[in-house]
Protein backbone atom coordinates (compact mmCIF):
# COMPACT_ATOMS: atom_id res chain seq x y z
CA UNK A 1 0.00 0.00 0.00
CA UNK A 2 1.28 3.68 -0.98
CA UNK A 3 2.45 5.85 1.92
CA UNK A 4 2.27 9.54 2.39
CA UNK A 5 4.63 11.44 4.88
CA UNK A 6 3.13 14.20 5.79
CA UNK A 7 4.07 17.08 8.01
CA UNK A 8 1.57 18.27 9.63
CA UNK A 9 1.58 21.71 11.51
CA UNK A 10 -1.30 23.12 12.75
CA UNK A 11 -0.14 26.50 13.81
CA UNK A 12 -2.69 29.01 16.07
CA UNK A 13 -6.66 29.79 16.73
CA UNK A 14 -8.68 27.86 14.17
CA UNK A 15 -5.56 26.27 12.83
CA UNK A 16 -5.31 23.54 15.16
CA UNK A 17 -9.21 23.06 14.71
CA UNK A 18 -9.56 23.06 11.54
CA UNK A 19 -6.75 20.68 10.37
CA UNK A 20 -7.46 17.64 12.22
CA UNK A 21 -11.26 17.77 10.59
CA UNK A 22 -9.43 17.68 7.17
CA UNK A 23 -7.29 14.89 8.44
CA UNK A 24 -9.50 12.90 9.12
CA UNK A 25 -11.16 13.08 5.82
CA UNK A 26 -8.46 12.62 3.66
CA UNK A 27 -7.45 9.50 5.99
CA UNK A 28 -10.90 8.40 5.01
CA UNK A 29 -9.65 9.52 1.30
CA UNK A 30 -6.96 7.02 1.18
CA UNK A 31 -9.09 3.99 3.12
CA UNK A 32 -11.00 4.12 0.00
CA UNK A 33 -8.50 4.49 -2.58
CA UNK A 34 -5.81 2.13 -0.69
CA UNK A 35 -3.06 4.78 0.59
CA UNK A 36 -2.21 5.81 4.15
CA UNK A 37 -1.21 9.33 5.45
CA UNK A 38 1.22 9.24 8.20
CA UNK A 39 0.93 12.16 9.96
CA UNK A 40 3.88 14.17 11.82
CA UNK A 41 2.70 16.57 13.74
CA UNK A 42 4.82 19.73 14.42
CA UNK A 43 3.53 22.38 16.66
CA UNK A 44 5.16 25.29 15.74
CA UNK A 45 3.25 28.77 16.33
CA UNK A 46 2.90 31.78 17.65
CA UNK A 47 2.32 29.91 21.23
CA UNK A 48 5.96 28.33 20.40
CA UNK A 49 7.10 31.75 19.51
CA UNK A 50 5.93 32.80 23.27
CA UNK A 51 7.60 30.21 24.92
CA UNK A 52 11.11 30.06 22.94
CA UNK A 53 11.15 33.29 20.59
CA UNK A 54 11.23 31.34 17.93
CA UNK A 55 8.36 30.43 15.11
CA UNK A 56 10.16 27.02 14.54
CA UNK A 57 13.68 25.62 16.12
CA UNK A 58 16.73 26.56 13.84
CA UNK A 59 16.80 23.26 12.35
CA UNK A 60 13.27 23.54 11.41
CA UNK A 61 13.54 23.55 7.13
CA UNK A 62 15.54 20.10 7.91
CA UNK A 63 13.45 18.73 9.95
CA UNK A 64 10.59 19.52 7.02
CA UNK A 65 12.50 18.35 4.04
CA UNK A 66 12.06 14.91 3.49
CA UNK A 67 8.25 14.76 4.01
CA UNK A 68 6.60 14.15 0.96
CA UNK A 69 4.10 17.20 1.60
CA UNK A 70 3.63 20.20 4.29
CA UNK A 71 0.09 20.54 5.55
CA UNK A 72 -0.64 23.97 7.39
CA UNK A 73 -3.44 25.30 9.19
CA UNK A 74 -2.61 29.15 9.93
CA UNK A 75 -0.44 31.31 12.09
CA UNK A 76 -0.99 34.33 13.74
CA UNK A 77 -2.29 35.41 16.86
CA UNK A 78 -2.98 38.37 19.19
CA UNK A 79 -0.01 39.40 21.07
CA UNK A 80 2.53 38.32 18.13
CA UNK A 81 2.97 40.65 15.51
CA UNK A 82 2.22 39.45 12.08
CA UNK A 83 5.55 39.76 10.44
CA UNK A 84 6.85 37.86 13.00
CA UNK A 85 4.57 35.27 12.40
CA UNK A 86 4.85 35.57 8.41
CA UNK A 87 9.07 35.92 8.59
CA UNK A 88 9.20 33.41 11.28
CA UNK A 89 7.98 30.10 9.29
CA UNK A 90 5.76 30.59 6.52
CA UNK A 91 8.01 32.50 4.13
CA UNK A 92 11.20 30.63 4.78
CA UNK A 93 9.59 27.59 3.94
CA UNK A 94 7.53 29.19 0.66
CA UNK A 95 11.36 30.38 0.06
CA UNK A 96 13.77 27.87 0.87
CA UNK A 97 11.89 25.10 -0.50
CA UNK A 98 11.25 27.28 -3.53
CA UNK A 99 7.72 27.07 -3.73
CA UNK A 100 7.66 29.51 -6.33
CA UNK A 101 3.67 28.44 -7.28
CA UNK A 102 1.10 29.82 -5.22
CA UNK A 103 -1.79 28.15 -7.24
CA UNK A 104 -5.43 29.18 -6.18
CA UNK A 105 -8.78 27.68 -7.49
CA UNK A 106 -11.84 30.22 -7.63
CA UNK A 107 -14.81 28.00 -7.79
CA UNK A 108 -18.24 28.74 -6.69
CA UNK A 109 -19.21 25.71 -4.85
CA UNK A 110 -23.35 24.36 -5.11
CA UNK A 111 -25.00 25.73 -1.85
CA UNK A 112 -23.13 28.68 -1.16
CA UNK A 113 -24.48 32.03 -3.03
CA UNK A 114 -22.03 34.58 -4.55
CA UNK A 115 -22.21 38.15 -3.16
CA UNK A 116 -22.71 38.32 -7.09
CA UNK A 117 -26.08 38.14 -8.25
CA UNK A 118 -27.40 35.86 -10.35
CA UNK A 119 -24.34 33.30 -10.52
CA UNK A 120 -24.61 29.77 -10.79
CA UNK A 121 -22.41 26.97 -9.21
CA UNK A 122 -19.33 26.21 -11.24
CA UNK A 123 -20.47 29.58 -13.54
CA UNK A 124 -17.07 30.74 -12.03
CA UNK A 125 -14.10 28.38 -12.25
CA UNK A 126 -10.51 29.26 -12.79
CA UNK A 127 -7.55 29.87 -11.15
CA UNK A 128 -4.75 32.14 -10.35
CA UNK A 129 -1.46 31.20 -10.82
CA UNK A 130 0.64 33.52 -8.27
CA UNK A 131 4.42 34.33 -8.29
CA UNK A 132 5.72 33.67 -4.60
CA UNK A 133 9.45 34.25 -4.26
CA UNK A 134 10.06 37.47 -5.87
CA UNK A 135 8.78 40.67 -7.55
CA UNK A 136 7.38 43.44 -5.27
CA UNK A 137 7.72 41.51 -2.09
CA UNK A 138 11.31 41.96 -1.06
CA UNK A 139 13.23 43.25 2.09
CA UNK A 140 15.72 45.37 -0.06
CA UNK A 141 14.99 49.43 0.49
CA UNK A 142 15.30 51.65 2.90
CA UNK A 143 14.64 54.71 5.09
CA UNK A 144 16.74 58.18 5.17
CA UNK A 145 16.14 61.23 5.83
CA UNK A 146 14.96 63.03 8.92
CA UNK A 147 11.45 64.81 9.12
CA UNK A 148 9.84 66.67 5.81
CA UNK A 149 12.90 65.10 3.71
CA UNK A 150 12.18 61.30 4.80
CA UNK A 151 12.70 59.12 1.90
CA UNK A 152 11.64 55.92 1.55
CA UNK A 153 12.82 53.03 -1.11
CA UNK A 154 10.91 49.71 -1.85
CA UNK A 155 12.64 47.33 -4.32
CA UNK A 156 10.97 45.34 -6.72
CA UNK A 157 13.08 42.17 -8.24
CA UNK A 158 12.22 40.70 -11.21
CA UNK A 159 14.33 38.08 -12.81
CA UNK A 160 14.17 36.34 -16.12
CA UNK A 161 14.58 32.81 -14.68
CA UNK A 162 11.74 34.01 -11.62
CA UNK A 163 9.52 35.44 -14.19
CA UNK A 164 9.70 32.55 -17.02
CA UNK A 165 9.12 29.69 -15.03
CA UNK A 166 5.85 31.20 -13.61
CA UNK A 167 4.50 31.93 -16.83
CA UNK A 168 5.65 28.23 -17.92
CA UNK A 169 3.93 27.09 -15.37
CA UNK A 170 0.25 28.80 -16.24
CA UNK A 171 0.75 27.43 -19.77
CA UNK A 172 1.53 23.80 -18.66
CA UNK A 173 -1.21 24.06 -16.68
CA UNK A 174 -3.70 25.62 -18.25
CA UNK A 175 -2.76 22.73 -20.92
CA UNK A 176 -3.32 20.25 -18.22
CA UNK A 177 -6.44 21.50 -17.63
CA UNK A 178 -7.48 22.17 -20.87
CA UNK A 179 -8.86 25.02 -20.34
CA UNK A 180 -6.44 26.89 -23.01
CA UNK A 181 -6.49 30.28 -22.32
CA UNK A 182 -4.13 32.56 -20.06
CA UNK A 183 -4.62 36.14 -19.23
CA UNK A 184 -1.67 38.32 -16.97
CA UNK A 185 -1.78 40.77 -14.95
CA UNK A 186 0.18 43.51 -15.85
CA UNK A 187 0.60 47.68 -15.57
CA UNK A 188 3.01 48.67 -17.81
CA UNK A 189 1.83 51.67 -18.13
CA UNK A 190 2.45 52.72 -14.61
CA UNK A 191 5.87 50.36 -13.59
CA UNK A 192 8.19 51.91 -15.94
CA UNK A 193 10.75 49.05 -15.68
CA UNK A 194 8.96 45.37 -14.25
CA UNK A 195 5.91 45.19 -15.95
CA UNK A 196 7.23 46.22 -19.54
CA UNK A 197 9.63 42.98 -18.78
CA UNK A 198 7.16 41.05 -17.47
CA UNK A 199 5.03 41.90 -20.78
CA UNK A 200 8.11 41.17 -22.87
CA UNK A 201 8.43 37.34 -21.22
CA UNK A 202 4.50 36.59 -21.46
CA UNK A 203 4.39 37.56 -25.44
CA UNK A 204 7.64 35.02 -25.27
CA UNK A 205 6.49 32.20 -23.78
CA UNK A 206 3.02 32.60 -25.38
CA UNK A 207 5.10 32.63 -28.62
CA UNK A 208 6.25 28.98 -27.62
CA UNK A 209 2.73 27.74 -26.55
CA UNK A 210 1.13 28.30 -29.98
CA UNK A 211 -2.23 26.19 -28.99
CA UNK A 212 -3.32 28.46 -25.29
CA UNK A 213 -4.54 31.91 -26.22
CA UNK A 214 -3.79 34.60 -24.18
CA UNK A 215 -4.98 38.01 -23.48
CA UNK A 216 -3.51 40.58 -20.69
CA UNK A 217 -5.33 44.01 -18.76
CA UNK A 218 -3.62 46.57 -16.20
CA UNK A 219 -4.42 44.94 -12.62
CA UNK A 220 -6.92 47.92 -11.95
CA UNK A 221 -9.17 47.34 -14.54
CA UNK A 222 -8.55 43.25 -14.41
CA UNK A 223 -10.01 43.58 -10.87
CA UNK A 224 -13.17 45.08 -12.39
CA UNK A 225 -13.33 42.24 -14.84
CA UNK A 226 -13.31 39.77 -11.74
CA UNK A 227 -16.32 41.50 -10.30
CA UNK A 228 -18.04 41.92 -13.43
CA UNK A 229 -17.79 39.28 -15.66
CA UNK A 230 -15.56 36.16 -13.76
CA UNK A 231 -16.71 33.27 -16.36
CA UNK A 232 -14.21 34.54 -19.19
CA UNK A 233 -11.07 33.56 -16.93
CA UNK A 234 -9.22 29.76 -17.14
CA UNK A 235 -5.72 30.35 -15.53
CA UNK A 236 -5.08 33.95 -14.57
CA UNK A 237 -1.05 34.48 -13.76
CA UNK A 238 -0.04 37.69 -12.22
CA UNK A 239 2.99 39.04 -9.86
CA UNK A 240 3.36 38.41 -6.06
CA UNK A 241 1.55 41.39 -4.96
CA UNK A 242 -1.22 41.58 -7.90
CA UNK A 243 -1.39 37.27 -7.35
CA UNK A 244 -1.81 38.20 -3.85
CA UNK A 245 -4.34 40.41 -4.77
CA UNK A 246 -6.08 38.92 -7.29
CA UNK A 247 -6.15 35.38 -5.09
CA UNK A 248 -8.36 37.08 -2.28
CA UNK A 249 -10.46 38.93 -5.04
CA UNK A 250 -11.12 35.21 -6.32
CA UNK A 251 -12.64 33.79 -3.14
CA UNK A 252 -14.49 37.04 -2.53
CA UNK A 253 -16.38 36.69 -5.24
CA UNK A 254 -16.93 33.19 -4.47
CA UNK A 255 -18.54 33.60 -1.45
CA UNK A 256 -16.27 33.48 1.56
CA UNK A 257 -12.51 32.89 2.00
CA UNK A 258 -12.98 30.21 5.10
CA UNK A 259 -13.53 27.86 1.75
CA UNK A 260 -10.76 29.00 -0.13
CA UNK A 261 -7.73 27.06 -0.52
CA UNK A 262 -4.30 27.20 -1.75
CA UNK A 263 -1.05 25.57 -2.93
CA UNK A 264 2.94 26.18 -2.63
CA UNK A 265 4.11 24.26 -5.21
CA UNK A 266 7.71 23.32 -5.66
CA UNK A 267 6.91 21.75 -9.61
CA UNK A 268 10.12 20.04 -9.50
CA UNK A 269 9.42 18.29 -6.39
CA UNK A 270 13.23 18.69 -4.89
CA UNK A 271 11.62 20.14 -2.08
CA UNK A 272 8.06 19.20 -0.10
CA UNK A 273 5.22 21.97 -1.42
CA UNK A 274 3.05 23.27 1.24
CA UNK A 275 -1.03 23.39 1.46
CA UNK A 276 -2.87 25.58 3.39
CA UNK A 277 -6.11 27.17 3.71
CA UNK A 278 -6.71 31.07 2.96
CA UNK A 279 -7.87 31.94 5.69
CA UNK A 280 -5.51 32.84 8.93
CA UNK A 281 -6.42 31.77 12.51
CA UNK A 282 -9.72 33.73 13.35
CA UNK A 283 -9.12 34.86 16.78
CA UNK A 284 -13.00 36.15 16.87
CA UNK A 285 -14.23 32.46 16.61
CA UNK A 286 -10.74 30.19 17.90
CA UNK A 287 -11.73 27.90 20.90
CA UNK A 288 -15.43 27.35 19.73
CA UNK A 289 -15.24 24.87 17.77
CA UNK A 290 -17.05 26.37 14.80
CA UNK A 291 -14.59 27.32 12.28
CA UNK A 292 -15.88 26.24 8.29
CA UNK A 293 -13.68 23.13 7.71
CA UNK A 294 -13.69 23.23 3.67
CA UNK A 295 -10.90 25.96 2.98
CA UNK A 296 -8.51 23.40 4.84
CA UNK A 297 -10.22 19.74 3.09
CA UNK A 298 -10.16 21.80 -0.12
CA UNK A 299 -6.35 22.33 0.35
CA UNK A 300 -6.16 18.75 1.53
CA UNK A 301 -7.63 17.72 -1.74
CA UNK A 302 -5.02 19.81 -3.60
CA UNK A 303 -2.18 17.88 -1.58
CA UNK A 304 -3.89 14.53 -2.70
CA UNK A 305 -3.69 15.31 -6.33
CA UNK A 306 -0.54 16.74 -5.99
CA UNK A 307 1.04 13.45 -4.41
CA UNK A 308 -0.78 11.73 -7.45
CA UNK A 309 -3.75 10.76 -5.60
CA UNK A 310 -6.36 12.17 -8.13
CA UNK A 311 -9.22 9.85 -7.19
CA UNK A 312 -9.22 10.99 -3.42
CA UNK A 313 -8.96 14.14 -4.56
CA UNK A 314 -12.42 14.35 -6.41
CA UNK A 315 -14.06 12.06 -3.97
CA UNK A 316 -13.28 14.54 -1.57
CA UNK A 317 -14.43 17.29 -3.32
CA UNK A 318 -17.57 14.88 -4.56
CA UNK A 319 -18.19 14.64 -0.82
CA UNK A 320 -18.03 18.26 0.17
CA UNK A 321 -20.31 19.38 -2.45
CA UNK A 322 -22.90 16.68 -1.66
CA UNK A 323 -22.86 17.74 1.75
CA UNK A 324 -23.05 21.45 1.24
CA UNK A 325 -26.32 20.36 -0.79
CA UNK A 326 -27.93 18.56 1.37
CA UNK A 327 -30.73 19.95 3.61
CA UNK A 328 -29.94 17.51 6.33
CA UNK A 329 -26.83 18.01 7.15
CA UNK A 330 -26.30 21.81 8.69
CA UNK A 331 -23.53 24.69 7.12
CA UNK A 332 -21.31 26.54 9.61
CA UNK A 333 -22.33 29.15 11.27
CA UNK A 334 -20.21 31.70 8.59
CA UNK A 335 -23.04 30.16 5.56
CA UNK A 336 -25.19 30.72 7.90
CA UNK A 337 -25.92 27.32 9.42
CA UNK A 338 -25.88 26.02 13.03
CA UNK A 339 -23.28 23.49 12.41
CA UNK A 340 -19.49 22.93 14.27
CA UNK A 341 -16.45 21.93 12.72
CA UNK A 342 -16.46 18.61 13.73
CA UNK A 343 -19.98 17.66 12.99
CA UNK A 344 -19.62 19.12 9.25
CA UNK A 345 -16.13 17.19 8.66
CA UNK A 346 -17.31 14.13 9.91
CA UNK A 347 -20.62 14.39 7.21
CA UNK A 348 -18.06 14.77 4.60
CA UNK A 349 -16.08 11.90 5.93
CA UNK A 350 -19.59 9.80 6.20
CA UNK A 351 -20.45 10.93 2.59
CA UNK A 352 -17.09 10.06 1.08
CA UNK A 353 -16.89 6.66 2.56
CA UNK A 354 -20.33 6.43 0.98
CA UNK A 355 -19.24 7.33 -2.45
P1 LIG B 1 -8.72 35.59 9.20
O1 LIG B 1 -8.80 34.89 7.90
O2 LIG B 1 -8.15 34.84 10.33
O3 LIG B 1 -10.20 36.06 9.62
C1 LIG B 1 -10.97 36.99 8.87
C2 LIG B 1 -12.47 36.80 9.19
O4 LIG B 1 -12.94 35.61 8.54
C3 LIG B 1 -12.75 36.60 10.67
O5 LIG B 1 -13.96 37.23 11.00
C4 LIG B 1 -12.87 35.10 10.83
O6 LIG B 1 -13.70 34.71 11.89
C5 LIG B 1 -13.44 34.68 9.48
N1 LIG B 1 -12.95 33.34 9.11
C6 LIG B 1 -11.72 33.04 8.62
N2 LIG B 1 -11.62 31.73 8.41
C7 LIG B 1 -12.79 31.19 8.78
C8 LIG B 1 -13.30 29.84 8.81
N3 LIG B 1 -12.56 28.79 8.39
N4 LIG B 1 -14.56 29.66 9.24
C9 LIG B 1 -15.32 30.68 9.64
N5 LIG B 1 -14.91 31.96 9.64
C10 LIG B 1 -13.65 32.21 9.22
O7 LIG B 1 -7.92 36.93 8.95
P2 LIG B 1 -7.45 38.05 9.98
O8 LIG B 1 -8.48 38.24 11.06
O9 LIG B 1 -7.06 39.19 9.17
O10 LIG B 1 -6.13 37.48 10.65
C11 LIG B 1 -6.09 36.78 11.89
C12 LIG B 1 -4.70 36.25 12.10
O11 LIG B 1 -4.40 35.28 11.09
C13 LIG B 1 -3.61 37.32 11.98
O12 LIG B 1 -2.64 37.07 12.96
C14 LIG B 1 -3.04 37.10 10.58
O13 LIG B 1 -1.71 37.48 10.46
C15 LIG B 1 -3.18 35.61 10.44
N6 LIG B 1 -3.25 35.16 9.04
C16 LIG B 1 -2.54 34.05 8.74
C17 LIG B 1 -2.58 33.53 7.46
C18 LIG B 1 -1.82 32.28 7.20
O14 LIG B 1 -1.45 31.58 8.11
N7 LIG B 1 -1.57 31.94 5.95
C19 LIG B 1 -3.35 34.16 6.40
C20 LIG B 1 -4.13 35.30 6.83
C21 LIG B 1 -4.04 35.79 8.12
MG1 LIG C 1 -3.19 37.45 0.75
Amino acid sequence: MKRHVIACIPGDGIGKEVLPAAMAVLKAAGEKCSFSIDVRQFDWSCETYAQTGKMMPDDGLDRLRDHDAIFLGAVGFPGVPDHISLWGLLLPIRREFDQYVNLRPVRLLPGISSPLRDKAPGSIDFWVVRENSEGEYSQIGGRTGLGDDEIVVQQAIFTRRGTDRILHYAFDFARRLDRKHVTSATKSNGLFHSMPFWDERFAAVAAENPDITTDQYHIDILAAQFVMSPERFDVVVGSNLFGDILSDLGPGITGTIAVAPSANLNPERRYPSMFEPVHGSAPDIAGQGIANPIGQIWSGAMMLEHLGEEEAAALVMQAVEAVLVDPELAKTPDLGGKSTTAVFADAVRTKLLEL
